[in-house]
């Protein structure tokens, strides 16, 4: 899709379609003064009082989302005209405005809307500037005709949008430009993410997100992607990732990817992800019942990568390291077996109660890992545990971390982003309840708060840094009807970086 930044009066861009905001009870007042957006002075007299009549006939009430398609437009060189509702008359939440756009694209999803121009870059907005804006109307837009084809015979998408003109005040035209730039880089991780993760497990094999990564670097000069394979993994001494794809005939590949944006030696913020590319649970296998889904267990994996993606587009100048153990948890005569004890890089021991807690295997020794990076923070996301959907649902990710400043920035990168999580406790309470009778460590924690004490898990090898542990098993993709990837936490990340490469 190309996006672009015009400062010319909507009417006079050619285009199959031109999106219009309108506020609610808009007859309600005295003054009958309409509230269009881009506001009415950009408008003809002749659009407004064709749009006037539209509203007066009760075909829209301007509630939040609802959506009139006009098209034709007498005595106009406007081919279509939809009008998006905006809510009450007031500055949108950003919630609201994500919601406005999402309505304006999904009812773009027609054969004959190939162009738009969007005026909706001028709505006020709570707390937010025409950066924001613009960079909302990229990631939307970017999300909503997303399509996954890859393996579909007939590659036809229902949206045929291939154009998108943002109108911008004059005054605006810089925040405008880099808003788009921030936008477009962030859509291109958002879609990266998002394609891998829809991709089923036969296709998407630790070998093949290994090659991705490497593709991501012929074609990214300012990414170098390094893979390590079993072999050095072991002399490594990563015994507890190590463990996990022993059941697997797919070879595992932990994948590193530097990007140097910043100071020679600088400290680099590193991203690690989890990539299990197929999670059947191992020899305490999960119920049958939508294991399909377990194929995007390797979301974390794929968001790291779109993360970086995005940083290298935007040029941050930072330095961002992203970690990639990838690897599939299967049942076979030579996996893990409940009760086995494996040896982490780090040394400790583990007794493997319960082999589905596989991601925190192959996690803990990429953390061990990534010391040797002298990270300023590491950030890892995982869609760690079913838990983590009984508490929080598909809403927010799961925040947990031994550093409060870190975890800070997260909460305020989330909800500017539109990408929020919550900070759950990791308290040493819970910590007992890892104790083993014959290991360091035990990697389950019993029934009682999941999500934490997978945390408090990770936490014994993150001791060395400041560290913060996203769970997105509720956010990283939908189920049901829209079942697909989200390509989340990417905004989160993105903004996070952005924020750093600001202070
Ligand atoms: N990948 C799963 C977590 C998961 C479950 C994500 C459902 C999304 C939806 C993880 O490897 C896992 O199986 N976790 C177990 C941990 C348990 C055995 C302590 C879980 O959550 O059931
Ligand atoms: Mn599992
Ligand atoms: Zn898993």
């Amino acid at each position: 899709m190309d996006y672009s930044i015009e400062v010319a009066p909507i009417e006079t861009l050619p285009c199959d379609c031109i999106i219009i905001g309108i506020y609610q009870n808009q007859y309600q007042n005295q003054h009958q003064n309409q509230q269009f957006i881009p506001s009415g002075a950009g408008l003809s007299d002749k659009l407004q009082s064709t749009i006037a009549t539209v509203i007066s006939r009760g075909d829209i009430s301007g509630k939040i989302g609802e959506t009139v398609l006009m098209n034709v437009i007498p005595d106009s060189k406007v081919e279509r005209v939809l009008l998006v509702g905006l809510g009450e008359n007031k500055a949108l939440s950003p919630k609201n405005y994500r919601k406005a756009l999402s309505a304006a694209v999904l009812s773009l999803k027609k054969p004959y809307i190939k162009s738009v121009v969007c005026g909706l870059a001028d709505v006020a907005v709570e707390g937010s500037n025409l950066q924001w804006n613009v960079r909302q109307i990229v990631e939307v837009f970017n999300d909503a005709s997303y399509q996954f084809t890859a393996l579909k015979s007939d590659k036809e998408t229902e949206s045929k949008l291939q154009k998108v003109i943002i109108t911008t005040p004059d005054s605006g035209l810089a925040s405008a430009q880099s808003g788009l730039i921030q936008g477009l880089a962030i859509a291109e991780g958002v879609s990266l993410t998002k394609a891998l993760a829809d991709l089923p497990g036969n296709v998407c094999t630790p070998t093949y997100m290994a090659e991705q990564a490497v593709e991501l670097g012929k074609t990214h000069p300012g990414l170098s992607v390094k893979i390590l394979e079993e072999s050095e993994m072991k002399e490594l001494g990563m015994g507890s990732f190590l463990s996990v794809s022993r059941g697997s005939r797919q070879p595992a590949k932990l994948i590193a990817l530097e990007y140097q944006g910043g100071k020679k030696d600088g400290k680099p913020i590193v991203l690690v992800g989890k990539g299990l590319t197929f999670d059947a649970g191992g020899i305490s296998l999960k119920p049958g019942a939508g294991m399909d889904e377990m194929k995007y267990d390797m979301c974390g994996g794929a968001a790291v990568m779109g993360t970086l993606l995005a940083a290298v587009k935007m040029q941050l100048p930072l330095n961002i390291v992203g970690l990639v153990p990838s690897s599939e948890n299967m049942p076979d005569g030579d996996a893990n077996k409940p009760g086995d004890i494996v040896t982490s890089m780090l040394g400790k021991t583990i007794e493997i109660l319960n082999t589905d807690a596989e991601g925190r295997l192959i996690l803990c020794d990429t953390l061990t890992y990534a010391e040797r990076y002298n990270p300023d923070v590491v950030i890892d996301l995982a869609t760690l545990t079913g838990a983590c959907l009984v508490a929080l649902g598909r809403v927010p990710s799961g925040l947990l971390g031994n550093d409060d400043e870190l975890c800070d920035a997260l909460i305020k990168a989330g909800e500017s982003a539109c990408d929020s999580v919550w900070r759950l406790p990791l308290w040493e309470e819970y910590q007992e309840q890892l104790k083993s009778n014959f290991a360091d460590l035990a990697n389950i924690g019993g029934k009682d708060a999941g999500t934490i004490t997978a945390a408090c898990f990770l936490s014994e090898f993150a001791k060395n840094f400041r560290w913060a542990h996203l769970d997105i098993a509720g956010t990283a993709w939908r189920t049901g009807q829209f079942k697909g990837a989200t390509g989340r936490p990417v905004p989160l990340l993105s903004q996070y970086l952005i924020d750093r490469a600001a202070s």
